[in-house]
């Protein structure tokens, strides 16, 4: 079974992320033939700086492997390192109708943005390849034949759309795109961020997943409560504390916390708990994230030696399209 997951590189990466996608994916790891990349041209739709591209290019290759992504079991790549991809994007695209790019919700986002905003132009800020998002992200996926795809909860939609393109294309030339399914892992929701809206970058409301001790502290320190006594019975319910302390603790720690939470504590101590708990799982990782970054050629051949396995089966599979097109001569 083929395993199939990316990251952009558009800026550090939060708990929230690794609790929905980078855990589950690395643990599918030894579930089957997966591979991992880093959607260097995804955040090409947003991020114009060049140091920073290239700079964020290394942290989140860094990221991946730090989180337990084994170059020596699975393949570890980025997007573009196989230009096959791209051209898997034109060939799809051409099977992709624009309504249903029209209803993307990051694209809907931007345009109802626009519209709050009082904008004369809906489209204003969106480029082509915003626009054509989840045309690329179809290509990664149907590129590699993948078979799962685990990612958070905000990307089943492209999923969705990828078994559409898919699909399409299919009932023209035969089954020659495998269609993908969605991993969500059990469970799983969306974490909630400082302010209790979903764990985002964008809403400034997040927690870096490489943080040091004293700033994740104070970050947790942060968190919205309400104002009850220490000794006043607390409901699970709704609290974000609650939600984030179980995302990352085992059963038996959840129910020692809710067992606390009936009998009243003060939010002082969860704070601390939900701090220790991130900093017994997290310190390893990014001890290892900040060495990684040290020496940026290592991460560099790893990138290039996945490249190097992953290109030709791209290649494979473009030729096999080609031909069913009608393009092979
Ligand atoms: N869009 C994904 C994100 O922002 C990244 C991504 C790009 C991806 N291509 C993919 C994820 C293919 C899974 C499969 O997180």
């Amino acid at each position: 079974m083929r395993i199939l997951s990316g990251i952009q590189p558009s800026g550090a990466l939060h708990i929230g992320n690794y609790f929905g996608m980078m855990r589950p994916a690395v643990a599918l790891q030894a579930e089957g033939e997966a591979l991992y990349f880093v959607a260097d041209y995804h955040a090409l739709t947003s991020l114009h700086d060049p140091k920073v591209l290239h700079q964020n290019i290394y942290e989140v290759a860094a990221s991946w492997l730090a989180c337990g992504l084994d170059p020596a079991k699975t393949v570890f790549y980025r997007q573009s390192d196989i230009p096959e991809i791209l051209e898997l994007n034109w060939i799809l695209s051409c099977f992709t109708s624009k309504g249903l790019m029209n209803r993307a919700h990051a694209y809907k986002a931007k345009v109802q943005e626009n519209q709050e905003n009082g904008k004369e132009d809906l489209d204003f800020g969106v480029n082509m390849g915003l626009f054509n998002y989840p045309i690329l992200m179809s290509s990664d996926i149907l590129m590699f034949s993948a078979a799962k795809v685990p990612v958070g909860e905000d990307q089943t939609q492209h999923i969705e759309i990828a078994r559409d393109i898919a699909q399409k294309f299919n009932r023209v030339y035969g089954e020659i795109l495998k269609v993908p399914q969605v991993v969500l892992e059990k469970g799983v929701k969306v974490l909630p961020g400082l302010d209790g809206r979903k764990m985002s970058k964008s809403y400034g409301n997040h927690i870096p997943l490489f943080e040091e001790p004293a700033a994740m502290k104070k970050l947790i320190a942060k968190i919205k409560t309400d104002s009850l006594p220490p000794e006043a019975p607390k409901s699970t319910e709704g609290s974000i504390l609650f939600e984030l302390y179980q995302a990352f603790a085992t059963p038996e720690q959840t129910e020692e916390m809710r067992a606390k939470f009936e009998k009243g504590i003060g939010w002082g101590y969860v704070k601390e708990d939900l701090f220790q708990l991130l900093d017994a799982q997290l310190k390893e990782p990014r001890e290892k994230y900040k060495q990684l970054l040290e020496d940026k050629s290592i991460i560099a051949n790893y990138l290039r030696e996945g490249a190097e396995k992953a290109r030709p089966q791209a290649q494979i599979l473009l030729k096999k399209m080609r031909a069913a097109i009608g393009l092979e001569l």
